[in-house]
């Protein structure tokens, strides 16, 4: 969260960015440099970062996986990735500082061989021995890698120098309170908490920073941002995508942890958060982890009036027929993995007691969209002639997270003419009609914090380890289906509907409605 302007040097096509460039060399090492996310956004968002002049000039990006390459394969590798990433100024600069080697994770011999290409490159480059380590690798190798950085003396932060060794690590944090305590230990026992940058890219979204300003750098909103004035708070994340290729991943995993112990939570505890003592990474996790304390454990033995579960069947999303989740590819036909959640939940603490927090996820949805909806309580009493209390809608305030960036305050009105008439309007403001520069992505945005060293878009341990103390009890009553056959079952709705009625039933019991979007 900077504002000094990089002033405009001959890479910057585009007007100015608010955003400084790192100071200090480094070499970025990414294990799992042939998988996925390293082709869909690591890779893509490098060079982005490099043509906007937001990389050291003394860098380098060492490639590390287990798939045969040579430094000018992959090369090409690193060109094909970047194709999506429209204008190519700069790229034979850039795949100058590109470098590969191939090796088993788990072999102490991988690492003396990057020991000593890395003191190759970074007498090439010099970058003076600052390195991040980024892990982009399935979490089955996790412990292995983390071991071994700590072991080669590779990831070791000198005492006599002010070099540094950053670890970058990517969700899912564990699968549940036990494994996430046990990789957290093992992080702990080779790294420094200030050496760890737990990656969750929804913080890296303009739009999720953009909820603490408001907050916390205007006074009309924050004094109505309390039980007196809020009646309840709605967030949704709904994406119109199936599993797509990822069934491996996912049909082990289920919306619940993909979703919500991350992206959500900590979307959750923007908004419910006290204002910290100042703009500082730790005293803003702090309040953070605050919030995700003060959220009352679920009844477990009424768990399905407050957490329901869901799986899409065949039907049309964006005029498409798209098939049923348990028909995707890789996915088990008796599958019971849920692919969108509706769930209730309460904050105990003065601010938030008795405000209602419904939120919905899911894939297949009608269509992508990810909102937080403050519904405010409505006027006590109706003075107008002819107009009932219910026929006044609350005020609301609408913060788009994507893909329409914006926010929204909905305010009545009278409708001009004789009649007494209201009518709800919405004052608006939409990033793209207000800024004339494109904002980071969240992964270009999150890998320059990690560059420049700050870790308040990054999520602590103890964050990790109070959203898996809030979840976890709900996957293990899920798991003996048999206490009470109603709290874990798996609701069919249609792909392209807002999911299973049951999610109606959630918040229309309390008297509410979700929002129509
Ligand atoms: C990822 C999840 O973390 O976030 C995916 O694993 C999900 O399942 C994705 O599709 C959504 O991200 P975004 O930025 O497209 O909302």
């Amino acid at each position: 969260m900077k504002c000094n302007v990089t002033r405009k040097t001959q890479k910057i096509d585009h007007t100015e960015l608010y955003f400084s460039k790192p100071s200090r060399p480094v070499g970025i090492i990414i294990f799992g440099a042939s998988g996925n996310l390293t082709r869909k956004k690591l890779l893509p968002s490098l060079f982005k970062l490099y043509q906007r002049d937001l990389i050291p000039d003394d860098f380098f990006i060492l490639g590390v996986a287990r798939t045969q390459m040579t430094d000018e394969q992959f090369r090409e590798y690193v060109q094909k990735s970047i194709k999506q990433a429209g204008n190519r100024k700069f790229l034979s600069d850039f795949l100058k500082h590109c470098y590969y080697l191939s090796g088993n994770y788990e072999s102490s011999e991988t690492y003396g061989e990057i020991q000593n290409k890395l003191k190759r490159l970074e007498r090439i480059h010099g970058t003076q021995g600052n390195k991040i380590f980024y892990l982009a690798i399935p979490p089955n190798v996790f412990q292995a890698v983390i071991y071994r950085l700590s072991e080669s003396g590779l990831a070791r932060e000198s005492k006599f120098s002010s070099n540094f060794a950053r670890v970058v690590i990517e969700k899912p944090f564990g699968k549940d309170l036990e494994s996430a305590r046990e990789l957290e230990r093992s992080l702990a026992n080779n790294f420094s908490e200030k050496q760890i940058y737990r990656i969750d890219h929804y913080l890296g979204k303009e739009t999720v920073q953009n909820i603490f300003i408001f907050r916390f750098a205007n006074t009309i909103f924050e004094q109505v941002w309390n039980n007196k004035f809020i009646d309840h708070v709605q967030i949704t994340v709904a994406e119109d995508i199936g599993v797509e290729n990822r069934a491996g991943y996912f049909d082990t995993t289920g919306l619940l942890r993909d979703m919500f112990q991350n992206h959500i939570l900590q979307m959750l505890a923007f908004v419910a958060m006290e204002p910290p003592a100042s703009f500082n990474a730790e005293r803003i996790r702090d309040e953070k982890v605050k919030v995700l304390r003060s959220i009352r454990p679920f009844p477990l033995n009424e768990l399905y009036r407050w957490i329901v579960r869901g799986q899409y069947l065949s039907g049309k999303v964006n005029d498409y027929q798209v098939p049923a989740y348990t028909e995707e590819p890789g996915v088990s036909k008796d599958s019971k993995t849920e692919t969108f959640v509706a769930m209730k939940l309460m904050i105990d603490n003065w601010r938030w007691n008795g405000v209602p927090f419904y939120i919905r996820a899911g894939k297949r949805l009608p269509r992508k969209i990810s909102e937080i909806a403050i519904i405010f309580k409505k006027v006590p009493y109706s003075m107008f002639p002819n107009i009932p209390i219910e026929e006044l809608a609350p005020n609301s305030l609408i913060i788009n997270i994507q893909p329409d960036e914006g926010i929204a305050l909905n305010i009545q009105v009278k409708h001009p003419g004789a009649r007494l008439c209201l009518e709800t309007l919405s004052m608006e403001f939409k990033y793209e009609n207000v800024f004339s520069i494109k904002a980071l992505d969240a992964y270009e945005r999150l890998l320059l914090d990690c560059m420049i060293g700050d870790q308040t878009l990054f999520i602590r341990n103890d964050d990790v380890i109070a959203s898996w103390e809030l979840l976890t009890p709900v996957l293990r009553s899920w798991e003996k289906k048999s206490e009470n056959e109603k709290n874990g079952k798996v609701h069919p709705y249609r792909a392209g509907t807002w999911g299973p009625k049951e999610a109606d039933w959630l918040i229309e019991k309390d008297g509410r409605k979700w929002r129509k979007l």
